[in-house]
């Protein structure tokens, strides 16, 4: 295995089983952007086991994560972390979130690491390796009718503010009679389409570390990610994202755009 799957997963377990061990303790818990917007104490512990572990294997390697940025150096490799990403759920005592790793080069998604710490299912991806959930390869599901099909979403903090529409493309799918959840973990929500549970995943305006790793999984298992301009995702920027197999991501993108088009232009 590459030293830096390796490392991705050796700092994902490690951060997971301080996760696992925090949840439902008495953590601190604050706001961040706006009230639901949460960090909690072992948002910060997770990142700094995480950051420690990179560190210690590629002390020349930069860093961006959620809760401290950009750790600047001179390499061209770089580590996008979400620490906990499903943050409501954990500080909620809600048992799904998980830490989510990724390693860049260039726009190169090298490789993706996402840790379920309460089921322990530790989902990973090599570019051009395949995708695998415990060591077992998986694929994304061949559902070629959006109607028949399963799907997951979620919602940006800023959802009030109603973001290129959230709010009508979610009352618009879901009133198609298509069963959607809402669970509350991006990361986890494009490692479970990698693996085959949903056939489909989208949400406005992620970032780097919501995206990078499930990104990869995503392509790994033989789905495709794009953004709502039907260009390939760069995860390196803030995105709105569409992913799973071909079929079910082109049939979302057309139905997004048609209601885009029943929208009047002010
Ligand atoms: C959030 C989760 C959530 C998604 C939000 C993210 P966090 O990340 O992934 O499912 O809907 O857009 O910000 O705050 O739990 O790391
Ligand atoms: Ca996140
Ligand atoms: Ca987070």
């Amino acid at each position: 295995m590459n030293a830096l799957l390796q490392t991705a997963i050796d700092a994902a377990q490690k951060a997971g089983k301080v996760l696992k061990e925090g949840f439902g303790t008495d953590y601190t818990i604050s706001s961040k952007s706006q009230i639901h917007d949460l960090v909690t104490e072992y948002d910060h512990k997770s990142e700094a086991i995480i950051i420690e572990t990179i560190r210690s294997s590629f002390p020349n390697h930069q860093i961006l994560t959620e809760e401290s940025g950009h750790h600047a150096s001179d390499g061209d490799i770089i580590w996008i972390i979400d620490p906990l990403d499903g943050t409501v759920n954990f500080a909620h005592g809600i048992p799904f979130f998980c830490v989510s790793i990724a390693a860049i080069q260039r726009s190169d998604i090298l490789c993706g690491v996402i840790y379920s710490p309460m089921t322990e299912e530790l989902f990973s991806a090599e570019k051009n390796g395949g995708a695998f959930l415990n060591g077992q390869s998986y694929k994304v599901t061949q559902q070629n009718s959006l109607l028949h099909s399963f799907l997951v979403t979620g919602f940006p903090y800023s959802v009030k503010e109603n973001p290129l529409h959230c709010i009508e493309h979610f009352a618009h799918i879901v009133g198609m009679g298509i069963p959607i959840r809402r669970l509350g973990s991006a990361a986890l929500d494009l490692a479970y389409v990698a693996v085959g549970r949903f056939d489909g995943f989208w949400e406005v305006a992620l970032q780097p570390w919501d995206m990078a790793a499930g990104a990869l999984l995503v392509k790994e298992a033989g789905g495709i990610v794009i953004d709502y301009s039907g260009n390939d995702l760069n995860v390196m920027q803030s995105s709105s994202i569409i992913a799973g197999n071909s079929n079910i991501v082109k049939a979302l993108r057309n139905e997004i755009d048609s209601f885009n088009l029943t929208i009047p232009k002010r």
